[in-house]
């Protein structure tokens, strides 16, 4: 297994410690390592933990072996922080629900033979998918410092930026290991989202725009700031850690390995919001990984649509298969960001912008950019048709199903996953235009 920059195509192995960044990058941020491995028929073993059930198919598993770690070994250290974890959240990392939603499916007038499958994400640890991303950043950390090859005597401190989910997520997992980090946050953040994250141990740093800054997020060039004095770029986005994008496919996989025991045609669809990016490209990994091919969508919202844009582009200038060569032509800070319930996916980049049109691409899907109004109905939909206590940025991919359902037969499979549960702060869910 080995990581390929998807920009310039340099290889490094996965066994390389401290791998984040594609090595040819510099400060360039239009590089990103993706992972490239020979197919093997996914066998998901039926540990409730999936970091255990699928572990032979983590980059991290190949990365502790080269490290000189037994399977034994591999096994336990993976238990062992999971019960670290449990500690801290409440909660170790469980497979999650998915199964069809026959209220949901019947209000959007599925027949008895297709339908929406919902992947219930909101009791992952820490409320959303993002820890399962971060995972295993940590487990590539902690096993450098168990086999005694940490480049570091006192530990360098932990780096993120984000407003939302991975922040609380990072802060929960960091606090599992008694591992300090520093949150950057937008100087607008949420007194409540602050409180989340220092209830965990999270140092937040607001992050206003300073004179002198380039485009793109101040959060994400503060942070970078961070990283480049020394901190552990510890988020979601695999343009700063490319290991963000290896326990993220746990999901897709989690989807494969029902789907593939059960009595009926293939899925056709699934609908995935996307802000930075990292987690359409993993969710497609895992179910391409275990022999699916649906349509993949990716749905943006109207307020901040840069992959959308990137997708038309890349399509006109050569394809949008493996377009990275192109960066700098497709993607690019959008420039004027307006304001949706579903906040954690306003990223003004799309980091992860090439694994998530090599998604479409590979799928024969496309992405749909989804009005405000039908954010909201979807929201609310969510809330009145299932039981669950889903985000507006989580039902976002619903919305995206709302917006093509006229396109989409009644007959078909499509999938959603409800990726973060609502907090305190979010707006209730109300009737579209009320
Ligand atoms: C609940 C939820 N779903 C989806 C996303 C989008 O994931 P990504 O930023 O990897 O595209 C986020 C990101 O913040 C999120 O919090
Ligand atoms: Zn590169």
């Amino acid at each position: 297994m080995n990581w390929v920059c998807a920009a310039c195509g340099t290889e490094i192995p996965v066994t390389a410690p401290l791998s984040w960044r594609c090595p040819a990058a510099g400060d360039d941020r239009r590089h990103v390592l993706h992972l490239r491995a020979e197919p093997v028929p996914l066998r998901g073993g039926d540990d409730p933990n999936p970091f255990i059930a699928f572990r032979r198919y983590l980059a991290w598993d190949c990365f502790a072996a080269g490290l000189g770690l037994d399977e034994e070994a591999r096994t336990s250290l993976v238990r062992s922080l999971d019960d670290d974890v449990a500690r801290t959240a409440g909660t170790g990392f469980r497979t999650t629900p998915y199964a069809r939603h026959d209220g949901l499916s019947a209000a959007l007038g599925f027949s008895g033979s297709g339908g929406v499958w919902v992947k219930d994400e909101t009791h992952n640890v820490a409320g959303s998918h993002k820890a399962r991303h971060l995972f295993t950043e940590l487990l590539h950390l902690v096993a450098l410092e168990r086999t005694g090859r940490a480049p570091w005597r006192e530990r360098p401190q932990l780096a993120i930026a984000s407003c939302g989910n991975a922040a609380y997520a990072a802060s929960t997992l960091a606090r599992a290991v008694e591992w300090p980090i520093s949150v950057f946050v937008p100087a607008a953040v949420d007194a409540a989202l602050v409180e989340m994250i220092e209830s965990v141990g999270g140092r937040v740093v607001r992050c206003p725009r300073r004179d002198g800054d380039g485009p793109g997020d101040p959060t994400v060039l503060r942070f970078r700031e961070a990283v480049a004095s020394g901190a552990v770029p510890f988020g979601v986005q695999g343009t700063e850690n490319a290991w963000c994008l290896d326990g993220g496919r746990t999901i897709g996989w989690e989807i494969a390995h029902v789907e593939e025991r059960m009595d009926a045609p293939p899925l056709d669809r699934v609908f995935v919001q996307v802000g930075g990016g990292a987690f359409s490209t993993d969710l497609a990994w895992g179910l391409f990984a275990g022999g699916l091919r649906p349509r993949v969508h990716a749905v943006q919202v109207s307020a901040c649509a840069p992959l959308v844009r990137a997708w038309r582009i890349a399509n006109e200038t050569g394809g949008a298969r493996n377009a990275g060569s192109r960066w700098e032509r497709c993607m690019w800070p959008w420039e004027q960001v307006g304001g949706s319930i579903a906040d954690g996916i306003l990223d003004d980049e799309t980091y992860d912008w090439v694994g998530a049109c090599n998604a479409m691409a590979d799928g024969d899907g496309w992405p749909v950019e989804v009005p405000e109004p039908v954010v909201v109905e979807a929201y609310r939909l969510a809330h009145a048709a299932t039981d669950v206590d889903v985000s507006p940025t989580g039902s976002a991919g619903l919305a995206g199903l709302l917006a093509m359902r006229s396109e989409i037969g009644d007959d078909e499979r499509v999938a959603v996953v409800f990726s973060g549960i609502r907090r305190s702060f979010t707006p209730e869910p109300v009737a579209s235009g009320a």
